[in-house]
């Protein structure tokens, strides 16, 4: 009798042991990923899923040189459109200095939360900067999916261009339904080069064979993604021979900057 006793009370605390360990195992799962697209497994993920490609095109100079000298530009356009102190959004992550210029204009006492759909971007940049910027935040998400915060500033950058027509017209119209009754949408991305650039007919044969996606950008103008376009004052530079675009869709009548 005494030995069922104990027994009994050995199964309850094998019992015990059981459903604490299934608990823990249950907290401790990586939380589901966000499935990727069929446009990133099939033209980026080679990229954008791979650590040591990352790693490469990660350098400052190296998009210097890529771009032509026009990356400290392009960021520079996008950086005079932020208010230090402002709650920002970027979707999409990007390589180089952009998202450090961004943070370090933001400041310590501003917001800036950075959305990205690859487990593995969003993780190469929570480890770059999450000890350097604690105003950042690295957030797993998908910019074609409803975006429940308000912002002051939304900024894509680089983003439209990678992604096939349905893809841009969601993320576009998340973006402008995610800005505060000031705010604004920057869009920085690729635009129609002037028929006399001489990299014109390079680049679009380099978007044929690897960026699908990236030519509805020299036939349509970003607001023409929009469904509310009406209830925003769109401006529009334009550089280095029309190849890039600044937009900016503001709720307030402002210069563009
Ligand atoms: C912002 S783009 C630009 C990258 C560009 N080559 C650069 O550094 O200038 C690339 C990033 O956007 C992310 N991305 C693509 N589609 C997305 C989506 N629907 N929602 C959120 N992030 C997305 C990709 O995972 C990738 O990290």
């Amino acid at each position: 009798m005494i030995r069922l006793v104990a027994d009994v009370e050995k199964e309850e605390k094998e019992r015990q042991r059981k459903a604490v360990e299934a608990k823990l195992a249950r907290e401790l799962k990586p939380k589901r990923k966000t499935p990727l697209p069929l446009y990133i497994k099939t033209f980026y993920d080679k990229i954008y899923g791979n650590k040591k490609i990352s790693k490469i095109l990660d350098s400052v100079r190296l998009l210097r040189i890529l771009t032509l000298g026009n990356s400290r530009r392009l960021i520079d356009a996008s950086l005079r459109e932020i208010n230090p102190h402002a709650k920002v959004l970027q979707i999409g992550a990007t390589f180089g200095d952009q998202l450090e210029q961004t943070a370090e204009k933001i400041g310590h006492y501003g917001r800036f939360d950075v959305m990205d759909i690859s487990d593995l971007q969003l993780r190469r940049i929570e480890e770059k900067y999450k000890y350097l910027y604690p105003q950042m935040n690295f957030i797993l998400g998908d910019g074609r999916s409803p975006i429940t915060e308000k912002y002051d500033v939304v900024i894509l950058y680089m983003l439209l261009h990678e992604l096939p027509i349905l893809s841009k017209i969601k993320v576009v119209n998340n973006a402008l339904n995610s800005v505060n009754e000031n705010g604004k949408v920057v869009f920085i991305d690729y635009y129609n080069p002037v028929w006399w650039h001489p990299l014109r007919y390079f680049v679009r044969m380099f978007n044929r064979l690897y960026q699908p996606f990236a030519e509805k950008l020299w036939d349509r103008e970003i607001h023409t993604f929009a469904d509310k376009k009406n209830d925003f004052f769109w401006k529009k530079r334009t550089y280095f021979g029309d190849m890039y675009q600044k937009v900016v869709a503001s709720k307030k009548d402002e210069k563009i900057l």
